[in-house]
């Protein structure tokens, strides 16, 4: 075992066998409606492991697939629909959505008691206010394996690189609450920050979620920093099987041996995204969260 490694697929492992049992003791069914548009191959990939999961766990789940053309109308109703179904406790729709449908439109649309992804105003505006809430699967994942390393993170520099609605500015918010594995000073880096490595540098622990492959490097660290790679990158390897490998947003061979720890890609964060989604989806149905 390598001390300096956060074992993410070890700690998916761990929070699926916890809510095994936790269902043992239970008589209830969680339901979960995934909802994809268009064909894009990394989200029918992404929609397909969440049901695999669901079925691993005895949830029940239904995939609806949508052409890239409906309607935003159709959608909308599509929505309304798993909103009034009481066997559905959570709902999903993968991003990203085609370009003729509004994004805000449709995640606004989702009951936001059944929304396990965190994305509606409702649950992001009572994130940023420290109340009870879905909080994102990737940033909650994030958290988890925070608390599980027992990493020290009140009163350090955590430094978020990228801004998105996803993972940025709730991972962001999440460090920021006076909480446990959070209560962190915490910066946000974007594209329009003049020197990156100037935050980075004096970061304790670095969020790296830009979607640009190797862009953290060793010198851009300091000794003893905590690494999380949320990069899921696709780049063309014409000796992969697949025609491709996955790269994170670190370049992990120039940052580990300077980091205290470390999220490898594959097996970092990626496998918490559908722990948490499992997780959130059985609170829903619990009641937990929401009553
Ligand atoms: N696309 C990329 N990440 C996510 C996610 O966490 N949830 C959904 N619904 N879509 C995504």
């Amino acid at each position: 075992m390598d001390e300096k490694i956060i074992d993410g697929k070890l700690v998916s492992g761990l929070i699926t066998e916890e809510i095994k049992n936790e269902l043992s003791f239970l008589s209830i069914t969680p339901g979960l409606a995934l909802i994809l548009v268009g064909s894009n191959p990394a989200s029918e990939i992404y929609v397909k492991m969440k049901e695999k999961k669901c079925k691993e766990l005895g949830y029940y789940s239904v995939i609806d697939i949508q052409p890239a053309s409906i309607p935003e109308n159709e959608l909308l109703a599509l929505i309304s629909k798993y909103n009034n179904d009481v066997r559905i406790h959570g709902i999903l729709i993968q991003l990203p959505l085609p370009k003729h449908i509004n994004e805000k439109n449709i995640l606004e649309a989702v009951d936001y008691k059944k929304d396990v992804d965190g994305f509606h105003p409702v649950n992001s505006g009572r994130l940023m206010a420290g109340e009870k809430c879905y909080i994102p699967c990737t940033p909650a994942g994030i958290h988890e394996l925070l608390l599980r390393y027992k990493v020290e993170t009140s009163g350090k520099n955590t430094v978020v690189i990228g801004r998105s609605n996803i993972v940025g500015k709730p991972i962001a918010n999440i460090m920021l609450q006076k909480a446990k594995g959070a209560n962190s000073t915490v910066t946000i880096c974007h594209s329009a920050t003049k020197n990156i490595a100037d935050h980075t540098k004096r970061a304790d622990i670095i969020i790296a979620a830009i979607g640009k492959p190797g862009f953290l490097k060793g010198d851009m660290i300091k000794v003893g920093a905590v690494i999380i790679d949320v990069g899921i990158n696709r780049i063309e390897d014409p000796s992969s099987k697949k025609g491709y490998r996955i790269s994170g947003d670190v370049d992990f061979d120039e940052c580990y041996p300077k980091a205290s720890l470390i999220t490898p890609v594959p097996g970092g964060v990626g496998p918490m995204t559908i722990a948490m989604l499992m997780r959130n989806t059985l609170d829903a149905a619990l009641g937990r969260i929401y009553s």
